[in-house]
């Protein structure tokens, strides 16, 4: 791995960490691994962004860094920037991917990413996100939204892995769970299906929308999407959305 910069000033949380408390990030992994089938789910996270072939990628909200992992080893000839704005899931993330020179890893808010310094040379042809939008109020996912078209090459694509309409009594039952640990108003848009209009309001073209991976808590959806020539138009979103 190459270098972790710190472009936080101060440690104010003013997020919702991994787990919804900060005190849980340490248990992220093991809660993954245990309720979500991950390696499953990383391996199918990992072919959609194989598809496009990428040699530049982002992954943005990288947490503990074992999807930054899975898309390393998956793509090989790649160079992979994981950005989060939690330190401590960073230092974990850090510690897995010591070896891992393909890899940057930098600490900053997705909702100002456009203004990170390390990044500001750079654009992206391909940008993958799991389970972060819904740590995000509706309002937020559209700033991050339009911050991730605004690093991506022209044509460039995105991939979002994350929580969705629940498919089955389990997954609608399961998902309360999340809800209730990540903030209802955070995962309000995820649960009402409404992450398509929130990409086209920010700019993109969507290409393919659908159920990826079931899970006890849940069902974890795949959006994916194209950067529009002509950028955010807001023309989907409505005060309902924000
Ligand atoms: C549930 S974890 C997902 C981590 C990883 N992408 C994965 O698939 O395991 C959500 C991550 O989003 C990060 N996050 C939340 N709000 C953020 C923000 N405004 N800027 C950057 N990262 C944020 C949290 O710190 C956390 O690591």
């Amino acid at each position: 791995m190459k270098q972790t910069a710190n472009t936080n000033e101060g440690p104010k949380q003013d997020y919702v960490p991994a787990l919804g408390f900060a005190w849980a990030t340490r248990l992220y992994d093991s809660a993954i691994r245990i309720s979500m089938r991950e390696g499953l789910l990383r391996k199918r996270t990992v072919a959609c962004v194989k598809q496009a072939n990428p040699s530049e990628v982002l992954e943005a909200g990288c947490g503990t860094g074992s999807l930054t992992r899975a898309l390393a080893r998956g793509l090989p000839n790649a160079n992979i920037t994981g950005v989060d704005i939690d330190p401590q899931a960073l230092k974990i993330a850090q510690e897995k991917l010591d070896d891992a020179d393909i890899v940057k890893l930098i600490a900053a808010n997705l909702l100002n990413l456009v203004d990170v310094k390390e990044l500001s040379e750079k654009r992206f042809d391909h940008v993958v996100s799991s389970l972060v939008l819904h740590h995000l109020t509706t309002g937020q996912k559209h700033i991050v939204l339009k911050n991730l078209w605004a690093l991506l090459n022209k044509d460039g694509k995105l991939t979002i892995v994350d929580w969705g309409p629940p498919v089955g009594i389990v997954q609608y039952l399961g998902f309360w769970l999340v809800r209730l640990l990540d903030g209802l108003e955070f995962t309000g848009a995820n649960r009402e299906g409404r992450l398509p209009s929130l990409l086209s309001g920010a700019g993109f073209t969507v290409e393919n929308v659908k159920p990826l991976h079931q899970t006890a808590l849940g069902t974890v959806w795949l959006y994916q999407a194209r950067r529009s020539p002509e950028g955010s138009t807001n023309q989907n979103i409505t005060l309902g959305d924000i």
